[in-house]
C-alpha cells in the first residue's frame, strides 16, 4: 500500500485516471469471447470488475444486463474511494439469487456489502481476495498504475481482458508477456483514438468536449478524446487465428527492403508491405500486433531488449544513420498465400 507521500501524488494522478469506457466500445469487444462468438469464455465464470465505480462504470452495467445471456455464475464490482480513509463497498449478483423475484437475474438483483475495511483500492488484501474467487478480471484500470495492475493478474493467474494504451506494449515488463504469447492485443479499439467520458472538473481543452446528444454522446456530459486505445487480454478468439494477408502482396526483393545499419533485419515501414515470401528477420512497427497470428509469425523481440544496446543509436535500430521508429523484430513462419 502506497505511504503518505505516495498517496498524495497517486490522489493527484487518480483524477486523471477518472475515463469511463463507452458502453459501446465494451460491447463490441465482449462480442469476441461471448455468446455470441465461437469462443464462450464466460458462461459459469466468476467475473471482477475491480477498477469500477458500479454507478458510472458500463463494464458494471454491460455484465449486470447480461448475467443471464452470458452464463454468469456471479459478477463481483468493487468501488474505489481515492481518499484512502474511507471504507468502500462491493457489489455483487450471483446466480440463483433473484432477488426481486422477477424470474431475471440482472442489475436489480444486486447485494451490496458495505462492509469493506479498506477504500477498494485493487492492491488491497481484501480485493485481492476477490480477486482470487473470480475466474475473470474485466475493466479499464488507471492507466497510471498500469504496471502494477497487470503484474498483480499475472501473479494470480488471472484471465483478463482490460483496455490500456498501446505504448504500454514497450514497457520493459510488460513486452516479455506479449513476446511469450501469454498476453495478446484484443479485436477491436486497434490503437485508435477513442472517447471516454470524463468528470466535467476535468480542464477543457482540443481533447474534450461536451455532449450534445448525437450518437453515444449524452447531452451536457464531458468526453475526452484518447489517443492510441487497445484491449490486451489473455482470452483466446477468433481474430489471433487468422492470417495477415498484407493490402499489397510483395515478394521481397533487395531493391525495395533496406537492411538496418546495425542489425540483420530488413525493415518494413508499413506492415501491409511485409513480404509474403521472406523468412530472415523482420522489423515492424507495433502496430503489426494488430495482426499478429502466432501460427503465421514468430515475436523475436523489441528492437531495444534485443538488439545488443551498444549497437543501437538513440536507442532504435538505423538505416543510413538514421534512426526508425520503434520496431518489434518478427520472423515469418509459414508462407502467406494469397486468398487464404
Ligand atoms: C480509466 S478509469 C476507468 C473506469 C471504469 N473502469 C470504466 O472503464 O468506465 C480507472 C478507474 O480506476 C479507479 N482507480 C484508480 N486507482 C485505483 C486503485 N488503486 N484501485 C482501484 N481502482 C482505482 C479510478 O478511480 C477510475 O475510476
Amino acid at each position: 500500500m502506497p505511504n503518505t507521500r505516495e498517496a498524495l501524488g497517486n490522489a493527484h494522478q487518480n483524477r486523471q485516471d477518472e475515463f469511463y469506457t463507452q458502453r459501446s466500445d465494451i460491447e463490441k469487444e465482449l462480442n469476441n469471447y461471448n455468446h455470441l462468438s465461437k469462443h464462450n469464455h464466460f458462461k459459469d465464470k466468476v467475473v471482477f470488475c475491480n477498477c469500477d465505480d458500479p454507478t458510472e462504470s458500463n463494464f458494471f452495467k454491460y455484465f449486470a444486463d447480461n448475467f443471464t445471456a452470458l452464463g454468469l455464475k456471479k459478477l463481483i464490482c468493487t468501488h474505489y474511494e481515492p481518499d484512502e480513509n474511507k471504507k468502500s463497498y462491493v457489489l455483487t449478483i450471483s446466480r440463483g439469487r433473484d432477488i426481486n423475484k422477477d424470474g431475471k437475474i440482472n442489475r436489480h438483483d444486486v447485494v451490496k456489502n458495505e462492509m469493506l475495511f479498506s477504500n477498494g483500492d485493487f492492491r488491497s488484501p481484501e480485493c485481492i481476495e476477490f480477486l482470487k474467487e473470480a475466474d475473470i478480471v474485466c475493466t479499464n484500470p488507471p492507466f497510471s498504475l498500469f504496471r502494477e495492475y497487470i503484474a498483480q493478474l499475472m501473479k494470480h493467474n488471472k484471465k483478463f481482458l482490460i483496455i490500456g494504451n498501446q505504448n504500454a506494449i514497450t514497457y520493459k515488463e510488460f513486452f516479455p508477456l506479449i513476446k511469450e504469447n501469454k498476453v495478446w492485443l484484443g479485436c477491436t479499439m486497434n490503437g485508435s483514438n477513442r472517447w471516454f467520458r470524463v468528470p466535467n472538473y476535468f480542464k477543457d481543452s482540443a481533447s474534450t468536449k461536451i455532449g450534445d446528444g448525437n450518437d453515444s454522446f449524452e447531452k451536457g456530459v464531458k468526453y475526452c478524446f484518447v489517443k492510441a486505445v487497445v484491449w490486451f487480454t489473455n482470452l483466446d478468439c477468433q481474430k489471433r487465428h487468422e492470417d495477415f494477408i498484407p493490402r499489397n502482396y510483395k515478394n521481397y526483393n533487395e531493391n525495395d527492403y533496406q537492411k538496418y545499419d546495425n542489425y540483420d533485419a530488413i525493415n518494413v515501414d508499413n506492415v501491409n508491405n511485409i513480404p509474403v515470401d521472406y523468412y530472415g528477420i523482420i522489423g515492424v512497427p507495433i502496430t503489426f500486433l494488430h495482426k499478429y497470428n502466432p501460427e503465421q509469425f514468430e515475436i523475436i523481440g523489441l528492437e531495444r531488449y534485443t538488439a545488443p544496446k551498444d549497437i543501437l543509436i538513440g536507442g532504435r535500430l538505423a538505416i543510413n544513420g538514421k534512426p526508425t521508429y520503434a520496431r518489434i523484430l518478427i520472423r515469418r513462419k509459414k508462407e502467406t498465400k494469397n486468398g487464404n
